[in-house]
C-alpha cells in the first residue's frame, strides 16, 4: 500500500473513531425516580398488585375474576416544573380495544407496548376474561426517548390511569386507579447507580 492512502486510511479511521466516541459521551440514559405511587382496586372482582424496582422496574398481577364486557382506559401525563403551568403530555380516554391502533399511531409509546406485551400475558382485546395476568419485571430501556421528552431538570411528572368499565347505562365504573409521580434523573449509559 502506498504512504498516501496509508495515512488516508489512518485519517478516515481517525475521524470514525472521534465521531464514535463524541456520540458515546453525548448519549444519555433516563431513569426514573418514583416519588409515590399508590393505586386502588375493585377486589374481589378486580384485584391489582404492583411492585417497583430500580433501574425503572414494574411488575404486576392482576386478577380478573368477573370478565369485563366494556373495559375503557384513560391515561393522563402532566409535567410540572417549579414557578411553571402545568404541561399535559397525553390525555386520552378509550376503549380497551382500540386502544392497540392508538397506540400505535403515537411513536413514542409503541416500544414500551411492545415491550411489554413481550414481558406479560396482558391483553387489549374486549371483552377481559377471567384469568390471572401477569407482568414480569419489566424495565423501560433508559434510551427510550418517552423518558428523555419527561424529563426537565427541576421537573416532576404524573401519571393518572384508570380502568373503567363502561356499564349498559353508559356510566364509568372504575375497576382500578392508579397514580405515580417521580423525576426522571438524566445520566451517562452504562453507570448503574
Ligand atoms: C394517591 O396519591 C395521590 C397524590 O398524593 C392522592 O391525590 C390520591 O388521593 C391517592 N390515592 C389513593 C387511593 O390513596
Ligand atoms: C404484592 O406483591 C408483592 C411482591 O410479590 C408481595 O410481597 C405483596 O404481598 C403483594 N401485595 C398484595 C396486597 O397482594
Ligand atoms: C382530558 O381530556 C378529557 C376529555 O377530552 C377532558 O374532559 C379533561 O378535562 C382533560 N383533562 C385535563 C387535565 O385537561
Ligand atoms: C398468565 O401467566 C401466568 C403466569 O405465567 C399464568 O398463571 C396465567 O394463567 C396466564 N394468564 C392467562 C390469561 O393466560
Amino acid at each position: 500500500m502506498n504512504v498516501l492512502s496509508d495515512s488516508i486510511l489512518s485519517i478516515t479511521i481517525w475521524i470514525v473513531l472521534a465521531i464514535h466516541l463524541e456520540i458515546e459521551c453525548k448519549e444519555k440514559c433516563y431513569y426514573i425516580d418514583l416519588l409515590y405511587s399508590n393505586w386502588t382496586d375493585d377486589r374481589p372482582r378486580f384485584i391489582v398488585n404492583m411492585t417497583f424496582s430500580s433501574q425503572n422496574g414494574i411488575a404486576s398481577v392482576t386478577t380478573i375474576n368477573d370478565p369485563v364486557i366494556s373495559p375503557v382506559a384513560s391515561l393522563l401525563i402532566v409535567q410540572q416544573s417549579p414557578n411553571e403551568k402545568k404541561r399535559i403530555v397525553y390525555n386520552m380516554t378509550t376503549k380497551l380495544c382500540a386502544i392497540k391502533g392508538i397506540i400505535d399511531a403515537v411513536p413514542l409509546f409503541k416500544p414500551v407496548k411492545e415491550n411489554m406485551l413481550r414481558q406479560s400475558n396482558y391483553t387489549f382485546s374486549c371483552p377481559l376474561n377471567k384469568g390471572v395476568y401477569v407482568m414480569n419485571n419489566m424495565r423501560i430501556n433508559p434510551k427510550n426517548p418517552l423518558l428523555s421528552l419527561l424529563y426537565q431538570a427541576k421537573g416532576i411528572f404524573t401519571v393518572t390511569g384508570a380502568l373503567l368499565e363502561e356499564l349498559p347505562n353508559s356510566e364509568m365504573h372504575p375497576l382500578s386507579t392508579y397514580n405515580f409521580a417521580g423525576k426522571i434523573l438524566k445520566k451517562g449509559c452504562g453507570r448503574l447507580d
